[in-house]
């Protein structure tokens, strides 16, 4: 395989967590990255030395996805490097750490900053990288969701409603660019990755963890390499699905019998 034969894997907040395990999951797999983040540079730096260990070609490039100048300075960058971009996994997300019954616990502004990460963010990073993902078909976005978009679970009410937005335009975007290019979405359950832990602190964190295996009908968690086996498949393979939702979520909504 010649360096212009390698596949491009662009995977947004990928210093961390299920982002992290999904850029070491394609450089494993003989494709080149593009390792992102909006605040720490050393994260970044370490998961992109990970993936050139793997054999990988990486760019490491902060952007903020809610910043639609961003998104297109990042595409640029992808295409003066490789020309190419054979998947998107929109992984970066926000939230704000609210009980559900908190109604004045969450402000305008709360909702506004979470979607425009978590909705606006996917939209504008899956427009700058459209001429890229033409060119190859059979090309693939990944959109991670999050069970608390389908079962009212999770950080808080805008959290919920910002990902079921982000469902929504899963099934808009696959129609409006099919045939080229595959636009699915994973809704993880609980995962074990910083995102919860810092959210909820050490003791909520260990309670909330016991909690979910108490009720999921496989008694477990999901971990981020879980997460980026599905972004692998949906990505890479599934040739044949298109505006899917894919929950992974240990049996946590059909619950134990
Ligand atoms: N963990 C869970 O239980 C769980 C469950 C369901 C869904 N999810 C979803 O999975 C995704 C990843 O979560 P995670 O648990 O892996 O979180 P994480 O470990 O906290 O990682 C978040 C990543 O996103 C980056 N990021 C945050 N805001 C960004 C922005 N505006 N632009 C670019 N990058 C940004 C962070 O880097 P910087 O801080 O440097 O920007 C970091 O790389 C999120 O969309 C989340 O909603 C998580």
């Amino acid at each position: 395989m010649t360096p212009m034969d390698r596949k491009i894997c662009v995977v947004t907040g990928s210093s961390s967590g299920i982002g992290a395990a999904t850029a070491k999951l394609f450089a494993g797999n003989g494709w080149n990255v593009v390792i992102n983040y909006s605040r720490n540079a050393a994260p970044a730096e370490a998961v992109a030395e990970e993936c050139r260990a793997l054999g990988a070609e990486v760019l490491v490039i902060k952007a903020d996805v809610s910043n639609d100048q961003d998104c297109r300075r990042m595409a640029g960058e992808v295409a003066s490097a490789w020309g190419r971009t054979d998947v998107l996994v929109n992984n970066a997300g926000a939230t704000k750490f609210v009980a559900l019954k908190n109604l004045d616990g969450l402000s305008a502004e709360d909702f506004q900053r979470i979607y425009s990460v978590n909705v606006i963010g996917a939209y504008q990073m899956t427009r700058a990288f459209v001429p890229l993902l033409q060119k190859h078909p059979g090309s693939g976005v990944v959109n991670i969701s999050s069970v608390a978009s389908l079962m009212g679970v999770g950080s808080s009410i805008a959290y919920m409603a910002s990902k079921g937005a982000l469902n929504a335009m899963t099934v808009g975007l696959a129609r409006a660019l099919g045939p080229e290019i595959r636009v699915n979405a994973i809704a993880p359950g609980l995962v074990e990755t910083p995102w919860m832990k810092e959210g909820l602190g050490p003791e909520r964190y260990a309670a909330t963890v016991d909690g979910y295996k108490s009720r999921a009908a496989l008694e477990a968690v999901i971990s981020p390499e879980d997460i980026a086996a599905a972004a692998w498949w949906l990505g890479a393979g599934a040739a044949k699905t298109t505006g899917e939702v894919l929950l992974i979520d240990a049996g946590l909504r059909i619950t134990k019998a």
